[in-house]
C-alpha cells in the first residue's frame, strides 16, 4: 500500500494473482471428513460422533479406530486393534539406551519428537508411504509405541528406571504403570484415573487443520516418512501458543500464586497489549464460543481433584480467572473464552506430572488425529506438494559489493 512506499501493481506483477492470508485465516489447505468444528456454537464432531457421546461412552482405541478407519469398530475389529497396538507397546532395547543418553531435565517434548523420529530409524520396513502393508504396520507401530515413548520422556526427564510394558494391562493403565511404577513397588492402578485419562486422551485426538496437524500435512506432503511427520508434530505442538499452553496456564497460575496477583490485576495487565503478557488457556482461532473440550475437562477437574483430596487452591484461582475474564469487556467483544489448555494441567498436576511434561500428554493424545489426517492425504490421489506462495517486499536488484568496500 502507500503508506510502505510499495506498489501493489508492481508487486503483483511480480507474484502473479496470490492470497495473502498470514496465519491462514481463511484459507483452506485440505477438504477433510474426519473432524467437524462449529466455532460459533462451540460443536466438535470426529466423522459426525459429537464428542459428549464419545468422551463419556468410548475408549481412546476405540476413537483412534474411528479417526483413522472412520468407523465405530465391532467388538471383533476393536479387539483384533487392541491386540496389535498392545503387541507393539515395547521398545527395541538399542531405543532404551537412546533415551538414556538424554540429559536430566531435558524438556520431554524433546525426548519425545527425537523419540518418534527415531522410532523410524528402528522400523526400517515401515517407512514406505506408498505401500499400504508398511503405512498400516507403521500406524500400529506409533500407537503402541507412543505411551511408552512418553512415559520414557518422562522418566529420563526425573531420572528413574524404565519399566517394560505388561501385556494383561491396557493401553491407558500401561501407560500409566510406565510413568509413575517403579522396580521396587506395584502400581497400584486406579479406575477412576484410568477413565480420567481415557476421556482426556479422547478429547485431545483430533481437532481438523490446526498448527501441529497441518504441519503433519505438510511434511507428509513432501512423502517424507510417516514418522518424520509425527515428529514434526510433536515439535509444532511445543509451543506454549498450541499444546505447550497446558504446561504455560500452569505455570501461570502458580506464578500469580506465588507473587499474590488478584484476578482483576491479572486480567487488567492482559488487556494491556504492551506488557506482552496473554491469558494462558483462553482464545481460540476457531471457537467463538466456549471450547467444548473445556467444558468437559472443568467438570472433570473438579470431580478428580475432590476425589484425590488434593488441595483445590490452583482450580479455585482458574475458575475466579474464568469468571473474572469472562465478564470483562475485553474478552466479551473479542469472544476469548478458556480453550483445552485451560484446566487441563491442573488435573496431570493433581496425578503428580511436572508441567514440563503435560505437552507429551497432549500429544499422545493427538496422535491418531495426525495418522487419520496424514493417512487421509495420502489417499487423495489429486493430492499436491504444500507449497504456499509469498508476496516479496524485500529489495529489488540490487549490485553486489566486495567487502573491502563495504
Ligand atoms: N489473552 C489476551 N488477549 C488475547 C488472547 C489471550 N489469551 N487471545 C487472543 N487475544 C486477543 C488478541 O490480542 C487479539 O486482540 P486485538 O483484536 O486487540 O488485536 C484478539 O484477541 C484476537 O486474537 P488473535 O491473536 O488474533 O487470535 P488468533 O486466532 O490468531 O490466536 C491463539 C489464537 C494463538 C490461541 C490466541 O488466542 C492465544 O495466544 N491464546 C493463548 C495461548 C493458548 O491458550 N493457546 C492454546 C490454544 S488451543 C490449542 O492450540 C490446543
Amino acid at each position: 500500500n502507500g503508506n510502505d512506499g510499495y506498489d501493489i501493481s508492481q508487486l503483483l506483477s511480480k507474484t502473479g494473482n496470490v492470497t495473502l492470508d498470514p496465519g491462514f485465516v481463511n484459507t483452506a489447505s485440505c477438504e477433510s471428513t474426519i473432524t467437524f468444528i462449529d466455532g460459533n456454537e462451540g460443536i466438535l464432531r470426529y466423522r459426525g460422533y459429537p464428542i459428549e457421546q464419545l468422551a463419556e461412552q468410548a475408549t481412546f482405541l476405540e476413537v483412534s479406530f474411528l479417526l483413522i478407519y472412520g468407523h465405530l469398530p465391532s467388538q471383533d475389529e476393536l479387539s483384533t486393534f487392541e491386540g496389535k497396538v498392545s503387541n507393539r507397546m515395547m521398545l527395541d532395547e538399542r531405543m532404551r539406551e537412546l533415551y538414556r543418553c538424554f540429559p536430566r531435565g531435558a524438556h520431554p517434548m524433546q525426548v519425545l519428537a527425537s523419540g518418534v523420529m527415531a522410532l523410524g530409524s528402528f522400523n526400517r520396513d515401515t517407512l514406505d508411504v506408498h505401500d499400504p502393508d508398511q503405512v498400516e504396520a507403521a500406524s500400529l507401530r506409533l500407537i503402541g509405541s507412543m505411551p511408552t515413548l512418553a512415559a520414557y520422556a518422562y522418566k529420563s526427564s526425573v531420572g528413574e528406571p524404565f519399566l517394560y510394558p505388561q501385556k494383561h494391562l491396557s493401553y491407558v493403565e500401561n501407560y500409566l504403570r510406565l510413568s509413575f511404577g517403579t522396580p521396587q513397588e506395584e502400581y497400584e492402578i486406579d479406575p477412576a484415573v484410568v477413565k480420567a485419562f481415557e476421556t482426556l486422551f479422547i478429547l485431545h485426538a483430533d481437532h481438523e487443520q490446526n498448527c501441529s496437524t497441518a504441519t503433519v500435512r505438510m511434511v507428509g506432503s513432501a512423502d517424507a516418512s510417516i514418522y518424520a511427520s509425527m515428529s514434526a508434530g510433536v515439535n509444532a505442538l511445543s509451543g506454549p501458543l498450541h499444546g505447550g499452553a497446558n504446561q504455560a496456564v500452569l505455570e501461570m497460575l502458580v506464578k500469580l500464586r506465588e507473587e499474590g496477583v488478584d484476578m482483576k490485576t491479572y486480567v487488567s495487565q492482559v488487556k494491556d497489549k504492551k506488557s506482552g503478557v496473554k491469558l494462558m488457556g483462553f482464545g481460540h482461532r476457531v471457537y467463538k464460543n466456549y471450547d467444548p473440550r473445556a467444558k468437559i475437562i472443568k467438570g472433570h477437574a473438579d470431580e478428580l481433584l475432590r476425589a484425590s483430596g488434593k488441595s483445590n487452591a490452583l482450580l479455585d484461582m482458574a475458575l475466579e480467572l474464568e469468571e473474572t475474564a469472562l465478564n470483562d469487556e475485553y474478552f466479551i467483544e473479542r469472544k476469548l473464552y478458556p480453550n483445552v489448555d485451560f484446566y487441563t494441567g491442573l488435573i496431570y498436576e493433581a496425578m503428580g506430572f511436572p508441567a514440563k511434561y503435560f505437552t507429551a500428554l497432549f500429544a499422545l493424545g493427538r496422535l491418531p488425529g495426525w495418522i487419520a489426517q496424514w493417512r487421509e492425504e495420502h489417499a487423495d490421489p489429486s493430492r499436491k506438494i504444500s507449497r504456499p506462495r509469498q508476496v516479496y517486499v524485500g529489495e529489488t536488484e540490487r549490485n553486489y559489493v566486495p567487502i573491502a568496500e563495504r
